[in-house]
């Protein structure tokens, strides 16, 4: 099936820049792309308040990837070719960033992931950037705030076999706990879009862990938390970004209270710059509070924009050196400077689950 673009036509001409998105708007990680997408409508519905972009307006053509990574390479190849962008936003999981970089590098067009924090990505090539930090970080701040602040002697990984993200993250994490004088009794894997879970949970149990760190996404760390408690493993599940949803609480319900993850912002946060950002995303999507991916969707969109303001013109080239000299640039997730690898470097918020919501619990700096 092809990708769906969404949101009727663009105008074409000379009036208007084109930007490109690639989300899930549909599919297992669903609440994703819808997020993303409504950061990033937010940041071009003020930029354009504010006269656009060298008196042009913005628009965004944006494709549904139905949460698959082939899907994801191919709106890239029709958001280039037939819709003809300037710039591509887009994915959030890592494995479709993988995918979509690597015809965007391919055809000179710069894109930015909001939100795709396996190291792999960035390295796709000179046009490929992020703004959020990457999981070599990621998976040290957990394995620190299980030693650290958790005190958790042994822990085993449930991993998922099906995403880079989760496979890296699940390296990364072992490393670190080992390190810090933890011990990973048992890693098991799943695959994406299973069901039941039990095999491995019982396989864990046996090991007597005193947590586990599940680094997968909410539709299926959800189902995971209930068939864990139901098999009697009460002791505290913690995972990464991918649990970030509002979905999460429906599937896991009191299963995932107690348990931790981190995160790259937390809507807990003073800041008036931060305060101001949720109500505005607010008032524009029936009272929702802003998730990471819409608070990063929204930062990428910005970044992307102001660079198209320093750029001399918007071609690819241009537009990748602008990108790559964007520094102390004042995000809603943080502030922004990208290195020479095109990833920003920034601290990270651990959360805890509790009754249907999560709560800020502490910063770890990189
Ligand atoms: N970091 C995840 C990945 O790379 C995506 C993600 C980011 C999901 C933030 C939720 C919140 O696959």
């Amino acid at each position: 099936l092809p990708a769906t673009a969404q949101g009727g036509p663009v105008p074409a001409g000379n009036d208007v820049i084109v930007l490109g998105e690639v989300g899930a708007l549909t599919g297992g990680q669903a609440t994703f792309g819808i997020s993303s997408r409504n950061g990033i409508a937010l940041a071009l519905k003020e930029a354009n308040a504010a006269g656009g972009v060298k008196g042009k307006k913005l628009v965004v053509r944006v494709y549904d990837d139905q949460s698959k990574p082939e899907e994801a390479a191919q709106a890239v190849t029709r958001l280039i070719t037939q819709d003809k962008v300037v710039l591509i936003l887009g994915e959030v999981a890592s494995s479709s960033s993988l995918a979509m970089a690597e015809k965007a590098q391919a055809a000179g067009v710069p894109m930015i992931t909001p939100s795709s924090t396996n190291p792999t990505v960035t390295e796709k090539g000179d046009y490929i950037f992020r703004v959020c930090f990457i999981d070599p970080f990621q998976g040290f701040v957990m394995a620190k705030f299980a030693r650290e602040n958790l005190k958790l002697n042994k822990v085993a990984v449930l991993q998922d076999n099906k995403s880079a993200y989760s496979i890296g993250l699940t390296e990364v994490f072992r490393q670190k706990f080992a390190e810090l004088g933890g011990k990973i009794t048992v890693t098991e894997s799943y695959s994406q879009g299973d069901t039941d879970y039990r095999a491995q949970l019982t396989a864990i149990k046996k090991t007597q862990p005193e947590g586990i760190y599940v680094p997968g996404y909410y539709s299926e760390v959800g189902v995971i938390a209930r068939q864990a408690r139901e098999l009697g493993l009460k002791v505290p599940l913690m995972g990464g970004d991918g649990w970030d949803s509002e979905k999460l609480f429906e599937l896991g319900g009191s299963a995932i209270d107690g348990s931790y993850f981190s995160n790259h912002y937390s809507p807990d946060n003073p800041d008036p710059r931060v305060q101001k950002f949720i109500a505005d995303y607010k008032a524009d999507n029936n009272g929702a509070v802003p998730d990471a991916l819409a608070a990063l969707a929204y930062d990428a969109a910005r970044v992307a924009i102001d660079a198209l303001k320093r750029a001399p013109d918007t071609s690819g080239p241009a537009l990748r050196d602008a990108i790559a000299q964007t520094k102390d640039f004042p995000g809603v997730a943080g502030v922004i400077t990208l290195d020479a690898k095109r990833n920003a470097v920034k601290s990270a918020v651990v959360l805890k689950v509790a009754d249907g919501k999560t709560s800020y619990v502490t910063t770890i700096a990189p």
